[in-house]
C-alpha cells in the first residue's frame, strides 16, 4: 500500500489534500494522471450502463437539495456512525466497525493504543451542514448529499413525464457525495468527499430477486473488465442488524485490497419502494407509476448498485501494481488496461542535446496528439524517460533516432514487454491503435531490441 501512495504522488496521480499547510485528514487531490484515470473509469462505466442500453435514463442532480429529502429519505434520523473515544489517548473512532462476518462487530478496545476504558457511545450524523444565505440558522441550513441516490428519486417524476419510459427500467446518476467520516487512514478508501457512481434500477417487487442477481453480475462482469482478477473479488451478504435504513437485502461486493484483506468496494441494496413512498408522503406529489397497459397505479420497487470512484482506483493500482528486475534494476510499472491509462503513447528524441532529432520528434508529436492522449519528453536520458512512462502506465513509446532522419522510422516500445519494433512514421497511428485495442505487440512487427 505505501508504495502504490508513494507511486500516485510521485507520478502525479494523487496528492495529500492541503499538503503545503500540513494537509487536512481523509481529502486528496487527483492530479493531472489521476484526473484521467478517474475520466476514464467514469467514461467506461457510463458507456456500458448509460449509452449501451435502452433502459437506462442519465441524471446530474444537484449537491445541495432542500433538506426535506434528507428527512423524508431518513437520513437524518437512520444515517448514523456510532462514536466512542478513548478515555486514555482521546482517540475518537467508529465503534461499529463492518467486520467480515455476517453482522456488526462492536470494537471494545482503542484502535491506537490497545486501552479498553471507553466512553459511552455517541450516536451522531456524518452528513456536512452548510447555510444557505447570508444568515446562519435552521431555517437556511442544507446538507452537502451523502449519497447521489436521492436526486435520482426527487427526479423520478421529471423522467417518466418526459421519456414515458416502460418499467423495468433505471436512472444513473455519477458525481461528489460527502461523508463526516471519523475513521482515519488507508488512503482514497474512506474520503469526506468522494464519487459515486449509481443506479436506481425501478422494477415491479415480484422480480426483486431476479433483478438483483442480473445487477450482480453486471457489477462484477464490468469491475473485473478493468484488469481485476476474479480470485480477488467476493460477495457478502449484509446480516440484519447491519442492513442500512432503506434497505431489505443488501450485498457488498468486495475486494481484496492491500491493506486489511476484504472490504467494501461495492453496494448493491434491494430499497423496496422506500423512498419512492416517502417522498411520495412528505411532498404531497404522486411518484406512483401508472401502468401503461393496465393503467393500475403502483410504487416501483427499487435495486440499487452503488459504485465508488475511489475504491475502484485503488483496485486498479493493486492490481496493475509490479516491481521486477531489469539488469540489475527495479522497474516499477504499472500495467494498466489500455482504455484506462492516462496517457497512450510517449514521444521523445532519443538524445536531449541533438536540435535535429528533437525537431524531428517534434513533428512526430504533432502527429500523434490529435489521435491520442499523448506526452512529450525530452529530458535525462532515454531510459530513465522510458521507465518513468512505465510507472505512470503509459501504453506505448516511441523514440526518434538518428535512422528516423534517414528513413522516416522510429521504434516503438511496448510497455509490458519492454520490446521494440521499427515503424514507418506514416504507419505509427493505425499500429498504435492496434496496441490499443489488444493486438498482440508482437504481431505488429519485427522485434528489433
Ligand atoms: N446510495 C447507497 C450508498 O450510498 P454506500 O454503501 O453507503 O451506499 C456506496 O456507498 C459506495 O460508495 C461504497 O460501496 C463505496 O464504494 C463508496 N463510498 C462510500 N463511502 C465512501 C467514502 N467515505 N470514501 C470513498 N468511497 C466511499
Amino acid at each position: 500500500m505505501s508504495k502504490i501512495v508513494s507511486l500516485c504522488k510521485r507520478r502525479g496521480f494523487i496528492y495529500p489534500g492541503s499538503d503545503i499547510y500540513g494537509g487536512l485528514a481523509n481529502t486528496f487531490d487527483f492530479g493531472p494522471l489521476g484526473v484521467e484515470l478517474a475520466n476514464n473509469i467514469k467514461k467506461s462505466w457510463w458507456k456500458r450502463f448509460v449509452q449501451d442500453r435502452d433502459d437506462m435514463y442519465g441524471l446530474d442532480g444537484g449537491i445541495l437539495m432542500n433538506p426535506k429529502i434528507w428527512e423524508a429519505s431518513g437520513h437524518t434520523q437512520g444515517f448514523i456512525d456510532v462514536l466512542v473515544e478513548c478515555k486514555k489517548c482521546h482517540y475518537r473512532f467508529r465503534q461499529d466497525e463492518i467486520g467480515n462476518s455476517k453482522s456488526k462487530t462492536l470494537i471494545s478496545k482503542c484502535p491506537k493504543c490497545g486501552n479498553d476504558q471507553l466512553t459511552e457511545p455517541k450516536k451522531f450524523v456524518p452528513m456536512f451542514k452548510t447555510f444557505i444565505g447570508p444568515v446562519e440558522n435552521s431555517s437556511s441550513m442544507a446538507y452537502l448529499r451523502p449519497e447521489t441516490a436521492q436526486a435520482i428519486f426527487v427526479n423520478f417524476k421529471n423522467i417518466i413525464d418526459s421519456f414515458h419510459p416502460e418499467i423495468p427500467f433505471g436512472i444513473a446518476q455519477m458525481g461528489k457525495a460527502f461523508r463526516n467520516e471519523i475513521t482515519l487512514g488507508n488512503f482514497i478508501f474512506r474520503k469526506l468527499e468522494f464519487e459515486q457512481m449509481e443506479i436506481e434500477y425501478f422494477i415491479k417487487e415480484k422480480d426483486w430477486e431476479k433483478y438483483f442477481e442480473y445487477w450482480k453480475k453486471q457489477m462484477e462482469e464490468w469491475f473485473l473488465g478493468l484488469g481485476i482478477k476474479k480470485k480477488n473479488i467476493r460477495w457478502r451478504e449484509h446480516g440484519k442488524d447491519e442492513l442500512s435504513h432503506y434497505s431489505k437485502h443488501t450485498e457488498d461486493l468486495e475486494y481484496n485490497f492491500p491493506f486489511g484483506g476484504f472490504k467494501e468496494l461495492y453496494g448493491l441494496a434491494y430499497r423496496t419502494d422506500y423512498d419512492l413512498k416517502n417522498h411520495s408522503e412528505k411532498s404531497g406529489k404522486d411518484l406512483r407509476y401508472t401502468d401503461l397497459e393496465t393503467n393500475e397505479k403502483f410504487y416501483p420497487h427499487v435495486i440499487e448498485p452503488s459504485f465508488g470512484l475511489e475504491r475502484t482506483m485503488l483496485a486498479i493500482f493493486s492490481e496493475a501494481y509490479y516491481e521486477e528486475e531489469v539488469r540489475g534494476e527495479k522497474r516499477v510499472v504499472l500495467r494498466l488496461k489500455p482504455e484506462l491509462a492516462p496517457i497512450k503513447v510517449a514521444v521523445f528524441p532519443l538524445l536531449a542535446n541533438k536540435p535535429e532529432l528533437i525537431k524531428k520528434a517534434r513533428k512526430v508529436y504533432e502527429l500523434l496528439k490529435p489521435n491520442f492522449a499523448a506526452t512529450w519528453d525530452d529530458r535525462g536520458n532515454i531510459g530513465k524517460r522510458y521507465y518513468a512512462q512505465d510507472e505512470a502506465g503509459t501504453v506505448a513509446s516511441v523514440t526518434c533516432d538518428f535512422q528516423t532522419l534517414e528513413d522516416n522510422t522510429a521504434t516503438l516500445r511496448d510497455r509490458d514487454s519492454m520490446k521494440q519494433i521499427r515503424v514507418k512514421i506514416a504507419d505509427l497511428v493505425e499500429k498504435i491503435q492496434k496496441i490499443l485495442q489488444g493486438e498482440k505487440f508482437l504481431n505488429l512487427g519485427k522485434i528489433v531490441k
